[in-house]
Parts: structure tokens; sequence; C-alpha cells
């Protein structure tokens, strides 16, 4: 019955010969092989194919608000689920260590093509790597490559808005390879306006001396000044990294500053505001550095030494489905409709965060510029993974998250939200004045709910789950939340 729905419904995308296909087995395989090679998931497993249904209903079903997430498109899925996925390809365009490659660095090509062209930048100045294959392992091929074992990175600290990959560690612990193999140090924001401290960065680089400045954040709702940290770095003769993983859809479409006029070195994750696959780009400059005091030039060492780090440093085979859904993400990202499609995300997040603050919920930084924002609960009674948990339970998916000044990690007092997956769906401003009321609602049932259960999460979970009354308020607010998500479509495949 479902294969029947599902081939009705995608009469429209694929063609009858790909149709005939995917549902006969090809006429020269025979017995078991054929059928374990040719028969359809939902036929041949179907338990594995009921769970990822299930999720595809979540998904369908709730408003999906955490920052870093997005629906990529049905291109770039076809992409993933291509043939392209079948070949091993190590090395780079041209210079391959398999053979039957030529597809392949047609593919590849395009991708950096499209890559630069996504920036405007120009292939004199600027290279691209589009191999890596997600954005840790992008950020670890940079430091590998111009920091050097034990070379000294700063970047923003996990607790103020910053990742893991810019050198987290604990007092008793390195949490993150970054702080493992090389020597990492924290900058921060001042805790009371939330903004990234420039000052305090500016001097204490001068007393570290870092190789790389990473100039990236993952919870952070404010434009970075791209322009003083690259005066921080030169000032040490750092490398100025961006990490503009969050926000590359946003620089793309302009609405954002953009870090390449600054930076030596840019990375992005390309599944998040970008809305492509599950996969990572590095940018890198090319030609002239900088001048010495006799005024020869010092040209950029950065192209092989990226290229190297990324294999056969790091890693082995490129995905060359990923690279093919990068390359259809990039030529999205230069249609007017991706531009109006970013511009809405912004506005989305301007009005979640005016709305919130509406209702009198304090906002970090007082607001935000771009596609995220952050809930500040101290002195609420309701700790961030409680927020998390009550939005959770009414269908509605964030992170809880650290504040600026918060005194625990392990117990932050706020919550992230972001806007890019809600306007791929279609979400706009008066659809977020109804997000801003579910949230509320959701937030003042924790609190009632808080009042009985007392600080202990545990406790907490056990009364949304076990006393009658909160459990009917959550599920009359939870089929409310559902049935206003479900009227947004979702792109991709109908069905998985
Ligand atoms: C700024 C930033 N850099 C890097 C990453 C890592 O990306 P991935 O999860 O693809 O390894 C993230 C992920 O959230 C991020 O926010």
């Amino acid at each position: 019955m479902f294969s029947r729905t599902f081939f009705k419904i995608n009469n429209l995308l694929i063609s009858q010969s790909v149709r005939k296909v995917l549902v006969q087995p090809a006429a020269n395989m025979s017995g078991n092989s054929s059928k374990l090679l040719n028969s359809n998931m939902w036929d041949s497993d179907p338990e594995l194919f009921s769970i990822i249904q299930k999720e595809k209903k979540r998904q369908q079903a709730g408003l999906e608000m955490i920052a870093s997430e997005n629906f990529t498109s049905l291109p770039v899925l076809q992409c993933l689920s291509s043939c392209l996925h079948n070949k091993y390809s190590e090395g780079l365009p041209g210079q391959r260590y398999y053979g039957g490659n030529e597809y392949i660095d047609e593919v590849e090509l395009l991708a950096q093509k499209r890559a630069l062209e996504a920036y405007n930048l120009n292939a004199e100045d600027w290279g691209v790597n589009v191999q890596p294959y997600s954005g840790s392992p992008a950020n670890f091929a940079v430091y590998t490559a111009i920091a050097e074992p034990h070379g000294r990175i700063m970047g923003l600290d996990l607790p103020d808005g910053g990742h893991l990959t810019h050198g987290f560690f604990t007092p008793t612990k390195k949490i993150s390879c970054t702080s493992l193999f090389f020597e990492s140090m924290p900058y921060k924001v001042d805790p009371e306006t939330g903004l990234i401290d420039y000052e305090q960065l500016a001097k204490s680089s001068k007393t570290f001396r870092p190789k790389v400045i990473v100039a990236g954040v993952s919870c952070y709702s404010r434009a970075l000044d791209y322009k003083r940290f690259k005066e921080i770095a030169d000032d040490v003769g750092a490398y100025l990294f961006s990490d503009m993983s969050h926000i590359s859809g946003l620089v793309s479409a302009g609405v954002t500053p953009n870090p390449f006029e600054y930076s030596d070195v840019v990375t992005t994750t390309t599944h998040k505001s970008l809305r492509g696959p599950r996969a990572a780009v590095i940018f890198f400059r090319k030609g002239v550095r900088s001048t010495n005091a006799k005024g020869e030039k010092i040209m950029y060492d950065l192209e092989s030494k990226i290229n190297q780090a990324v294999f056969p440093g790091l890693q082995g085979g490129p995905h060359n489905n990923a690279i093919a859904g990068i390359a259809t993400a990039f030529k999205q990202a230069k249609s007017p409709e991706f531009v109006e499609y970013q511009k809405q995300v912004v506005a989305n997040a301007r009005r979640l965060a005016a709305g919130l603050q509406e209702k009198g919920y304090k906002i970090a930084t007082g607001g935000t510029d771009v596609h995220m924002l952050l809930v500040d609960l101290r002195g609420t009674g309701i700790s961030g993974a409680k927020a998390e948990r009550i939005l959770e339970e009414i269908s509605i998916a964030c992170n809880k998250n650290t504040v600026p000044g918060d005194k625990s990690a392990l117990n932050p007092s706020g919550f992230r939200l972001g806007t890019p997956a809600i306007t791929t769906r279609g979400l706009v401003e008066t659809d977020i004045d109804k997000v801003v009321d579910f949230i509320d609602r959701g937030l003042k049932l924790a609190k009632e709910a808080s009042v009985v259960s007392g600080p202990k999460l545990v406790d907490f979970k056990n009364v949304l789950e076990k006393d009658e009354t909160f459990k009917n308020k959550v599920a009359a607010l939870r089929n409310e939340v559902e049935t206003f998500s479900n009227s947004f479509p979702l792109p991709g495949y109908p069905d998985y």
C-alpha cells in the first residue's frame, strides 16, 4: 500500500525508466542476490523503514528550532542517494589514486567553482577544498595545516557561544581534540552585555601569541566584527580563521557581514543555514599574504598544506554524493529565492526575539542580527534543561545553552532558538507570533510543574509524565503545536 502511494507521488519526480529499476529486479540477476540488491527498502527492511517513517512524521509534526538544523532540498537528497556514492576518488580532480574518475572530477570541479561563486570569490585569490566530511574534521584539517602540533589557537569559549572544535577544555579535562593536540586558550564575551570582549582578546593574544585566531560561533546572536578580529590577528602575526558554519547561508545572501574580506581561511558546514548536504568546505587564500620591511612579497602557502591535511592527512575517499549535494546547494545559493529565504530567516528571528521580549523574557545581547537567539532564564525559576524538556514535550525542538555569566556549564540557564528550518517550511512573521505564544505557554507550564517538582530535572520529568493534570495540559498544547506544524510542508521525499 505504501509503495503505491509513494509512486503516485513520485511519478512527478522520477522518470518511468528509473521507476522500473526501482520496482523490478534487474533482468540479468536471479535469486537472493537480485532481491537483496534491488528490492525497495520498505519491502526489504520494513523494521528499519518504519523507524525512518516515524522520524519523518516527527519532523513534520514538530517545530524544528535547533539553530544548526535545516531541511535540505529534494535535489540535495537525490545527490546523496545517487550512484556517486559508489565511487572511490582519493586525491584531487586530475590527480586521483583510482581510475574511472572523469565524471567525479567534473562534479568536484563544479562544486569548487560554485562554492567560489556563492561568495563572489576570485579563483586567483581564493581556493577551496570541498572534500571535508563535516565541520569538525574540516576545522581539524585547518589546524593541522596552519597551526602544526601543539601550535597555539584562540577561539571563543564554548560556554560563551564558541564551538567545541574551537578549543574547548575544562579545568580537569581536554574535551576537544583541538585542545588535546594543539594548545588552545579561550577568549570570552562580556558577562554583562553578552558581546565578544575584543579588548580582552587583543590583550591576551599579546601574551599567548597564537598562530591562529578563530572567528566563529555556535551560539551568538550578533554580527561578528571581522575587521577588528583581523587587526588583532595582524598585531600578533596570527592567521585569522573564520568558521562561518552557522551563518554561511546568510553570508552568501549578503544579509550578514562577510568574513572573506579579512580572513586567511574560512570554513563552513554546508547543512546549516546554507541548507545543503551534511558536509563542509574549506576556503583558503592564495597570492600575496604581506610585504616585508625590504618590500619583498610574502606569499600564502595554504593551498597544498590544507589540501594535504584533508587528504591524505585526515581523510580517505571523498564522499562524492555529498560533494554533488554541495554543488547543487551552492547553485541554489545564487538564486533570488534563496536570498529572500535568508532575509526571511533573519526577519523571523528578529520577530521571535521581539515577541519573547514583549512577553517578559530576557534575550542575551538584547536581540539578534542573525538566525538565532539565546533566551536567558535566570530569575524565572526554570533552568535551560527544564525549558528544553517542556518544549520537546510539546513538539518544539531546541537546545539548552549556557548564557553569559553562567556559573555551571552542566546546568545552563538558557536555551537557544533558531529560524532556518521553520523558515524553510514557509513560516513568516505572523506565524512566528503563534510560535512565541506556544513557547510562552510551554514555559508557563514548566514553571507550574517546577513548583510541584522542585529543582531537580528528574522530578520535573516525573511530574510531566505522571501527574494527570500536567499530562493533559501538555498533551493539549502539543496537539495545538502539531496541528499548526502539520499545516506547513517539508521538502524532500513525501514519506521518508
Ligand atoms: C561553528 C561550528 N563549527 C563547526 C561545527 C561542527 O560541525 P559538524 O557537526 O558537521 O562536525 C559546528 C556544529 O554545530 C558549528 O556550529
